[in-house]
């Protein structure tokens, strides 16, 4: 696997393999890589002749500082599980790369991201799927790739950069893959390794409440539904909904009744301790 540090390194290296017909795939990640990111990878590979993945922890999609300083980096560990999974290169560019002269010196651009950044992550962290399209976009231009994967455990994003891409006429395959999870059913995060012993044995009860209220929601109303996942996750010590909405698969809108689409998922953000965590459900599945 090939270390590209630079976006002239980038350039060079796609162009060769466009020279020679290669067709390729991109997974961005922000590293702290785990089974999710890489079974991201294991599909871009079955799909593409060359695989990309690319390592950046973002400074413009963080809202909380906070957040941006504790997120776990962990270089060495990620490029060594990129290669087992079969990447062909990597891209690990520093800021400074990305952002010269800073992010504040960046050209100011807002992207068109339609109503379905507005709502949930939208709501909560402001200015966050801005500095997703940000960098997406960016990625998307420097690496021109066929196809681009995505996990379905940020459901929205996938959304957002959908409309990113259609509004900023980006020609590229929007690839989503389903969410991997540990054996007690916790979605894998980079920020579960900042969960303490015991904030971890609790943290799959959002997969528990959210499955279980799959079966409850055949007898019980959407609002029901809802207050049930958002009385049992509060109910439990540390634990803390932000939100938990139930919306319209393709517009991310609530609804108030099932039948108001045949795709229905449930999205919930929880605080464990400091600790922000997201998951989803599918209630609908279209046929
Ligand atoms: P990051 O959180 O590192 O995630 C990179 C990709 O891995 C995203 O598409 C995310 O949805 C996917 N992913 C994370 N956990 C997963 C899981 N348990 N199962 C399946 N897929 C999973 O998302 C970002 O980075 C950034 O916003 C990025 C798109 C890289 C832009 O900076």
């Amino acid at each position: 696997m090939i270390i590209l540090r630079t976006v002239d390194d980038v350039r060079l290296y796609v162009s060769e393999q466009k020279g020679r017909n290669a067709s390729i795939g991109l997974v961005p990640t922000m590293g702290a890589l785990h089974a999710g990111h890489i079974s991201l990878v294991e599909q871009a590979v079955k799909d593409n002749d060359v695989v990309i993945a690319s390592v950046f922890v973002n400074p413009t999609q963080f809202n909380n500082p906070d957040d941006l300083a504790t997120y776990p980096r962990k270089e060495e560990d990620d490029f060594r599980l990129l290669s087992e999974a079969g990447a062909s290169a990597v891209f690990a560019p520093s800021v400074e790369e990305i952002y010269p002269g800073g992010v504040e010196a960046q050209a100011k651009h807002e992207f068109d991201l339609g109503r379905a950044a507005e709502v949930m992550e939208g709501k909560y962290r402001p200015g966050h799927f801005q500095g997703v399209a940000q960098i997406v976009s960016l990625l998307f231009r420097i690496v021109t790739p066929d196809r681009a994967y995505f996990g379905e455990k940020d459901f929205q994003q996938i959304a957002v950069i959908r409309n990113m891409v259609k509004s900023e006429g980006i020609k590229v395959e929007i690839i989503a893959c389903p969410i991997k999870r540990a054996d007690d059913g916790l979605a894998l995060s980079s920020r579960n390794a900042l969960l303490t012993p015991e904030q971890r044995m609790l943290a799959p009860e959002i997969h528990s409440a959210l499955k279980e209220s799959v079966e409850y929601s055949k007898a019980h109303s959407v609002q029901a539904t809802h207050d049930s996942v958002v009385e049992r996750i509060d109910a439990l010590p540390e634990m803390s909904v932000e939100y938990f909405e139930i919306v319209d698969a393709r517009t991310l809108e609530k609804i108030d009744e099932w039948e108001e689409s045949p795709w229905v998922v449930g999205c919930i953000t929880v605080y464990c301790g400091k600790v922000r965590l997201i998951d989803n459900i599918a209630y609908r599945l279209p046929n």
